[in-house]
């Protein structure tokens, strides 16, 4: 087959969908891979290490477009990028349904199969093909680190000739893998962390990275979703955790907020007056920001300064690491193109992670969720 590699054309991403590595193991198998000029610069990573590789470079994206069997991409296609996609060509990339339904008509004129990175099923074997996770633990990583810079405060005890330094308190609402991460890079960074979250199974994990968990007194697992996800909880709880939150948002320093439930809307768990009640100083890092953000506040891709709280909505932290985040996601990339073609029986749909993946096989629908999308749409 032939595979092809474009530059992204977004404008905070920084990442590439392959790595040297990743072509040469795709050409060890016999495959052919195209690649844009200067796809990989803001990885550092240049066209002689691409094309030392294996690869051909080429000047135009229309190449990449007109010759390509499959696509490797970070983000989905633009309008523009659609445009030029070829009939019945495969696209493996991020693919949100909620924020790509407007363009899924045209997908299914095309004839496009979409592989999507974002619907690898989270389980033990597709571990190493799980993008979602591979950056959302760079992006929990970077926010501690971007949180510290936000105040003006040490993050550890600091014992010193001029007095006692108390640890800076950080607060992670969701504790998934961005959570987890986040708690345990402010615990190395010698913060006092503190954690919540609507699934009571991630308490031992909390606790086992030295956090405290903070607990809304509920008698049912109401929170739990389906394959480790979360779902939407009742007005009760929900009205409990919000005074539970009020309450500990006041002594905060840093508040890392994470929590997600997949294709919904994020859930606001800070408003208004819950950021006003913050001590000045203070900051919010709006990891959920792309989802609609978990403050009310949170404006996407900006940095903004309510009362003397900083709330950071940038959404595109694992492009701020842009040579690990692609080192890791092009990894992924390929386990998952190894996973489904590589093999005697390529593409075959009674296997979990190539069905669970398969948004779209050649313009037909492969997925409930994207069903009950399209239907909506049309209603
Ligand atoms: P995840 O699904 O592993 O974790 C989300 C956690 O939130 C789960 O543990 C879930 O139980 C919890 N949660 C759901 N509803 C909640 C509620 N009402 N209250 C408290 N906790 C709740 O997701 P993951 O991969 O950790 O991603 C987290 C967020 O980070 C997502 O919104 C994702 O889009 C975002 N993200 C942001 C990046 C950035 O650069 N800003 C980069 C990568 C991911």
């Amino acid at each position: 087959m032939i595979i092809g590699i474009l530059k992204e054309k977004q404008k905070y991403e920084s990442r590439v969908s392959a790595m040297p590595e990743t072509i040469k193991k795709l050409i060890k198998a016999e495959h052919s891979v195209i690649i844009e000029k200067g796809a990989g610069n803001k990885s550092f990573i240049s066209d002689s290490d691409y094309k030392n590789a294996g690869a051909n470079i080429v000047e135009s994206d229309n190449d990449i477009y007109n010759k390509s069997d499959i696509i490797l991409k970070v983000n989905p296609l633009d309008n523009d990028e659609l445009e030029k996609i070829k009939d019945g060509s495969t696209l493996i990339s991020f693919f949100q349904i909620k924020d790509e339904i407007k363009n899924i008509p045209q997908y299914i004129n095309k004839k496009i199969s979409i592989l999507s990175m974002s619907h690898v099923p989270r389980t033990t074997l597709a571990q190493n093909m799980d993008a979602l996770s591979s950056q959302s633990n760079i992006a929990g990583y970077k926010a501690t680190i971007i949180g510290a810079d936000h105040i003006s405060k040490y993050m550890p005890l600091l014992m010193t000739a001029a007095g006692t330094i108390k640890p800076a308190k950080v607060l992670i609402l969701g504790a998934g893998v961005a959570g987890l991460a986040a708690i345990a890079n402010a615990k190395r960074m010698g913060a006092q962390v503190y954690a919540f979250d609507v699934r009571p199974v991630v308490k031992e994990q909390v606790e086992s990275l030295g956090a405290k968990f903070i607990e809304v007194e509920s008698d049912s697992n109401e929170g739990v979703g389906e394959g480790g996800y979360a779902k939407e909880v009742s007005e009760d709880y929900k009205k409990k955790q919000a005074e539970l939150i009020k309450e500990t948002i006041k002594d905060m320093d840093i508040i890392i907020s994470t929590a997600l439930i997949p294709e919904r809307p994020a859930p606001i768990l800070i408003d208004k007056s819950m950021v006003e009640s913050m001590q000045p100083g203070s900051a919010i890092i709006d990891l959920a920001a792309i989802n609609g953000g978990n403050c009310e506040l949170t404006k996407c891709d900006e940095i903004i300064n309510h009362s003397n709280i900083i709330i950071d909505g940038r959404s595109y932290l694992p492009s701020t690491m842009a040579q690990d985040a692609s080192q890791l996601y092009s990894k992924n990339v390929f386990n998952l193109f190894n996973h489904i073609y590589n093999n005697d029986n390529p593409l075959n749909l009674e296997d979990e992670i190539t069905n669970g993946s398969l948004l779209l096989n050649k313009g037909q629908v492969n997925n409930k969720i994207l069903q009950n999308f399209i239907d909506q749409e049309n209603n």
